[in-house]
C-alpha cells in the first residue's frame, strides 16, 4: 500500500493535513470452521493484507466518513452515532464500534475526518468486517484515550457487529485480527478466551489464498440458520444441562448418545463440530512437531465435513478444493471462513506455487464459468497505529 499516495488523497479530500494513520489486518482461518459460536477451538492467523484509516480531527462535531473503496461518502453528527443509516451502509460497521465505545464511557468529544482504503478483496470471506471494526476500535482508543485493552477491543467489535449491524459472528475474526502476530497462527479456545501463539514453521511451504470469486449472496441467513441447528442438537444431547456447549462433547461421548438426536441433519451438524474441534487440536500438535503432511490431511478432512456434514461448501468452493487436491505439491486445501463463497486456503511447496495457479485456475474455471484469484498470504500483525 503506497502510504503517501493515500494521504494526498485524504489532504485532497480533506483539505488539510493527516494527523495518524491506523491498520488493522484481515485474517484466514487454517482450521476450525463453525466451531466458535460452539465454544470449541479456531486456528487462524492474520494477514499482511488489511484496512487502512486516516483520521484528522475537526471542530464541526461531526464525523466525516470516506473510503477509496466504496463511493458512499457520509457526515454524521457526534449526537447520533447510536443510529444505523439505512441502504447496507458501510459507517455502520464503524458507527457500531462509536456506538460500543460510548456504552463502556468512552467519549468522542470532537469530531474526526476519517478516510478508509483496504486491499482485502471485500466478500472473499477474508474478514474485510472485522478489520474495519478493530482499525475504528484502535483509532478511537487511541485519539480519545480509551485505554482498553485489545482484547476488550476485540469484544467490542463483535458486539458491534451482532448489535448494531445485525450479523450473528462469533468472536474468531476479531479476535485474529485485534490478536495476529507476524509469522504465528492464532489457538484460541472460544468459551474460555484462551489462547496462545503458535510459530508458523512452513520451511518450504506457502499457505495459497484462492478466491472462488462467487458472491456471499445466502450466506448470512444460511449461517444463521446453522448456528439455530446447532443451540438446537445441544439442547437434544443435554439430558440434565451437562454440556454447555457442542465443543463439551467429545467424539467418544457423542457416538454414545447421538441417538438422542431427533433428526439426521441434527446428527451431521453436530458431529462436524465436535470433530473438527478435535481436528484443530490435532493439527496445532501436527504443526508444533513439524508434521505438515498431516496437518494438511487435517484440512482436506475439514472440507469433507464442511460439505458433507455442515453442508457450508456449494459446487464453486467443492470444485476448487477439489482440483487443489489434484494439483501437485499441494499439502492440503480447504474452504475458510463462513463457507458458500469466498475463498479456499492450501499449503502448497514453494517450489510449485506457479504450477498450482496456472492448473488449478483454468480447471476451475472451466468447472464453474467464474475466474478465481490467487494470494499468496504473508501472515502479519493485528491491528495497530502506523504514525
Ligand atoms: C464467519 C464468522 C466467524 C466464524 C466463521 C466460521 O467468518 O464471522 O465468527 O463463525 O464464519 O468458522
Amino acid at each position: 500500500m503506497d502510504l503517501n499516495a493515500l494521504k494526498s488523497n485524504f489532504e485532497k479530500i480533506y483539505k488539510k493535513p493527516v494527523e495518524a494513520v491506523f491498520f488493522s489486518p484481515g485474517r484466514v482461518n487454517l482450521i476450525g470452521e463453525h466451531t466458535d459460536y460452539n465454544g470449541g477451538y479456531v486456528f487462524p492467523c492474520a494477514l499482511s493484507y488489511g484496512t487502512y484509516l486516516l483520521v484528522s480531527k475537526n471542530d464541526d462535531r461531526v464525523l466525516r466518513f470516506a473510503s477509496e473503496n466504496l463511493e458512499r461518502r457520509e457526515t454524521v453528527s457526534i449526537e447520533n452515532i447510536s443510529q444505523p443509516l439505512s441502504g447496507d451502509a458501510w459507517m455502520n460497521y464503524p458507527l457500531g464500534v462509536m456506538d460500543q465505545f460510548k456504552k463502556q464511557g468512552v467519549v468522542m468529544d470532537q469530531g474526526v475526518d476519517l478516510l478508509y482504503s483496504g486491499n482485502i478483496p471485500n466478500g472473499a470471506g477474508l474478514s474485510s468486517s472485522a478489520s474495519i471494526e478493530l482499525v475504528t476500535s484502535v483509532m478511537i482508543n487511541d485519539i480519545f484515550g480509551g485505554n482498553l485493552e485489545m482484547m476488550e477491543m476485540v469484544k467490542i467489535s463483535q458486539n458491534a457487529e451482532n448489535q448494531f449491524v445485525g450479523v450473528n459472528c462469533g468472536i474468531m475474526d476479531q479476535f485474529a485480527v485485534g490478536m495476529g502476530k507476524k509469522d504465528h497462527a492464532l489457538a484460541l479456545k472460544c468459551d474460555t478466551m484462551e489462547w496462545s501463539t503458535v510459530p508458523l514453521k512452513l520451511d518450504g511451504y506457502k499457505i495459497v489464498i484462492s478466491n472462488t470469486n462467487k458472491r456471499r449472496g445466502l450466506a448470512d441467513s444460511k449461517y444463521n440458520e446453522r448456528r439455530s441447528e446447532c443451540e438446537q442438537a445441544l439442547k437434544e444431547l443435554n439430558k440434565s444441562g451437562e454440556y454447555h456447549s457442542l465443543s463439551d462433547i467429545d467424539f467418544h461421548t457423542f457416538n454414545q448418545i447421538f441417538e438422542r438426536l431427533s433428526s439426521d441433519v441434527l446428527l451431521r451438524r453436530a458431529r462436524h463440530v465436535i470433530t473438527e474441534n478435535q481436528r484443530v487440536l490435532d493439527a496445532m500438535r501436527a504443526l508444533k512437531e513439524g508434521n505438515i503432511q498431516e496437518f494438511g490431511q487435517l484440512m482436506n478432512a475439514s472440507h469433507v465435513s464442511l460439505r458433507d456434514d455442515y453442508e457450508v461448501t456449494g459446487p464453486e468452493l467443492d470444485a476448487l478444493a477439489e482440483e487443489a487436491w489434484k494439483a501437485d505439491g499441494v499439502i492440503g486445501s480447504r474452504m475458510t471462513g463462513a463457507g458458500f463463497g469466498g475463498c479456499t486456503v492450501s499449503i502448497v511447496r514453494e517450489n510449485k506455487t506457479d504450477d498450482f495457479i496456472h492448473q488449478v485456475g483454468p480447471a476451475y474455471e472451466k468447472r464453474t464459468g467464474l475466474k478465481p484469484q490467487f494470494y499468496i498470504a504473508d501472515v502479519g500483525d493485528g491491528a495497530r497505529r502506523l504514525m
